[in-house]
């Protein structure tokens, strides 16, 4: 029984954890317990009544609430922020209702109301009890005939257990260098990270995890959580004056204004929150199983082998030079050939064209027909790349739309890779672009689109907004969401890539739409190592497309490359034309590895060994759900001599059951390989791949 409700409040439990809520005596939404599932509905706390501190601080401030608003004497983080038509500025949320709804994902709903105004704030609880986690997000209604200016309205506000100090993880980079850990204790005050930039950002990434500086990768509590949103967010951590920490997390309330009119209801993107005591690594593999499972659109199916020509040709693009490319590629073994960037009419660098989506005739005399039947022939699928929020001045479009774009009459225009961004906030551009993509994908046979967006925003302006202008940062992304799942639903099948120059849209919301995300532009194999890392921490290995590109190609073997590559979406994108015969044999020899191991990587339990952004040697490894089969990858960077490498110890084995791992003698039980390892010889820049067999 997953859901309960008892005299204090109410109980969600997981398949492990425990989360309980009430109301404490003053009436406030007040949070009572998040960690391991207890044995009894009885054995939660009662929710906290704490006292206050002298005339400075009221109980309020000490009381951790689940929703905060502003009232009272409190200073903490509030939840929701907003104005009421009379200028009132405190927001009173108490109970009104609970509604509970069962099922496989059961649901807690709480509806409160504001004491005054006639507003309501539904709190949703989703149950997500096989991957630990819970979901929550809100809905506000005004019921009034005023309307209200919301200022600031989080998802959630998540509590970790009183009295501790905890260490915040949290990842952080730039345009090809995405996905750093980053690890440092929370002390008094706010850490903020964030997004402002209209989509999730190279720079952060809405997830967080939080322990008490003890969890490694196997062992630990960890609390973590995520946001499922592609535009600008928030999260701030806190430690208050009292020591309690808190983590709020939804849409970013910097520029932020709505107004809710009369009658109308806004509801916040989700939040998806976990605990686990099996470390970092227990915590990523819960997110792993439940984006797989429960947010892609296609999680289970197996994802083809792709060739992409970008690093090769760049907009240098015709059908005969593609189809030479695709003639190899076939040859390797690849299942799926992308055409990228410069195909469409008028584009031959990056200064024009965007916007014009349709073949260009000089490059594509015939359309992309004849291209996409030789790529079939060959027995491999086609995609095509798009980048459909984004116009050039130099454009059909722009020419006969400038006033599309985001931008303030009164101010220069900012380009960046010479390009304009679409107001997607207008369903006229909304309109328009599910026009022109499903034009495409209904004349052509395309099984798979890479989503591109090249740049972030400058002149947040919409001057023909019929309310608030700075409903823009919300409005634009549930239009890119609109535009995307109309054309899902109407082309089930094709397979999304959602890329922002590399890994600047990865998350939670996006995946609902994208099967896919292209992690960095950077392909270079030793820095891939890294970003690949920091991406497991929120994302499972079919997402993560990795190309075996010609970075590297002077420093590193080919082997290498591989199967660095190897450890997500395995895909190619050096300029085939210019492999020799041997490195395109042993291409194949290794595509067709990767496709006996890609069950495995793709829908396998993930185990970091030894993390590349800490050691010049590292591991990975990945394991069949049923224990009966895994595969571990080891790589050597640069470590100078002397150096001895220690030993790998696998991961994830049935203890008791008897395995074999490919390159060492004998049989051993999986607690043998566990805790005894196994040893490598590598050396720099070298690396294995290793079959674990259950016998
Ligand atoms: C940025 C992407 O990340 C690249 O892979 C490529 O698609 C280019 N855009 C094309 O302009």
């Amino acid at each position: 029984m997953p859901m309960f409700t008892t005299a204090t409040g109410w109980v969600l439990e997981t398949a492990r954890s425990g989360y309980a809520l009430g109301f404490n005596q003053a009436g406030l939404l007040t949070h009572r317990y998040w960690g391991p599932r207890l044995p009894h509905p009885d054995d939660y706390p009662s929710p906290p009544n704490p006292p206050g501190w002298a005339s400075f601080n009221n109980p309020a401030q000490l009381t951790p609430e689940e929703f905060p608003g502003v009232e009272d004497l409190k200073f903490t983080e509030p939840c929701l922020k907003l104005s009421f038509a009379d200028g009132v500025r405190n927001v009173v949320l108490r109970f009104d209702a609970a509604a509970v709804s069962e099922g496989e994902t059961p649901e807690l709903q709480l509806t409160m109301r504001d004491t005054v105004y006639p507003l309501l704030a539904t709190l949703h609880y989703r149950v997500h009890t096989a991957y630990d986690l819970i979901e929550r997000w809100v809905t506000l209604t005004n019921e009034g005939d005023t309307p209200i200016t919301l200022e600031r309205v989080f998802s959630a506000q998540w509590h970790l257990p009183p009295g501790d100090d905890y260490r915040l993880t949290h990842v952080t980079g730039r345009w090809l260098d995405e996905m750093h850990l980053r690890h440092e204790r929370l002390d008094l005050g706010c850490k903020v990270l964030e997004s402002r930039r209209l989509t999730t950002s190279h720079h952060h990434n809405p997830w967080f995890a939080l322990d008490r500086g003890q969890a490694n990768e196997d062992e630990g509590e960890v609390w973590f959580g995520a946001l499922a949103w592609s535009g600008n967010w928030k999260i701030a951590a806190e430690v208050t004056d009292f020591n309690s920490t808190r983590v709020s997390i939804g849409l970013n309330d910097w520029d932020f204004a709505w107004q809710l009119k009369p009658g109308e209801s806004f509801s916040t993107p989700a939040c998806v929150a976990g605990y686990s005591r099996a470390g970092f690594g227990g915590a990523s593999r819960l997110l792993h199983d439940y984006v797989r499972n429960v947010v892609l659109p296609h999680g289970q199916q197996p994802h083809k082998v792709l060739y992409n020509s970008w690093e090769a040709t760049t907009f240098d693009v015709n059908t005969s030079g593609q189809i030479a490319l695709a003639e190899v590629a076939a040859a390797m073994g690849v299942e799926l050939f992308v055409l990228d960037d410069g195909w469409f009419h008028g584009r031959n660098n990056d200064t024009a064209a965007l916007g014009d989506w349709w073949p260009d005739a000089v490059k594509f005399p015939d359309g992309l027909t004849p291209l996409i039947a030789r790529v079939n022939a060959l027995g491999m699928e086609f995609g095509l790349w798009v980048e459909p929020e984004m116009v050039n001045a130099n454009s059909d479009l722009y020419r006969a739309h400038p006033d599309w774009v985001l931008h303030y009459p009164t101010r220069p225009r900012t380009e960046a890779r010479n390009q304009l961004i679409l107001n997607l906030a207008r369903p006229d551009v909304q309109d328009h672009l599910i026009e022109k993509l499903d034009r495409l994908l209904r004349e052509n046979n395309i099984a798979f689109i890479k989503w591109d967006m090249n740049r972030n925003v400058s002149e947040a302006g919409w001057p023909a907004a019929p309310g608030e202008q700075r409903e823009l940062w919300v409005r634009y992304v549930e239009g890119v969401y609109r535009v995307w799942g109309t054309l899902r639903q109407r082309h089930p099948r094709v397979v999304w890539q959602s890329c922002s120059g590399g890994g600047g849209r990865a998350d939670l919301g996006i995946l609902r739409f994208a099967d896919q995300i292209w992690v960095s532009d950077n392909t270079e194999p030793n820095a891939r190592l890294g970003i690949q890392e920091g991406f497991s921490y929120i994302f499972p290995a079919n997402t993560m497309e990795a190309w075996v590109t010609d970075m590297g190609a002077d420093y590193l073997p080919l082997s290498f490359r591989f199967h660095v590559s190897m450890c997500g979406a395995l895909g190619v994108g050096g300029h085939l034309l210019r492999w020799s015969e041997s490195q395109r044999a042993e291409a194949a020899h290794w595509i067709a590895r990767y496709k006996a191991i890609r069950p495995l990587v793709q829908q396998g339990d993930l185990y970091r060994l030894r993390s590349p952004q800490t050691h010049a040697f590292s591991a990975v490894q990945y394991m069949a759900k049923d224990k009966s089969a895994g595969v571990l990858f080891a790589f050597r960077t640069h470590l100078p001599l002397p150096s001895q490498l220690p030993p790998l110890c696998p991961r994830g084995l049935d203890p008791e059951a008897r395995y074999e791992i490919e390159g060492v003698e004998g049989v051993r039980s999986g607690a043998g390989w566990m805790y005894g390892g196994i040893s490598v010889e590598l050396g720099d820049f070298d690396s294995t791949m290793r079959m674990v067999r259950r016998v």
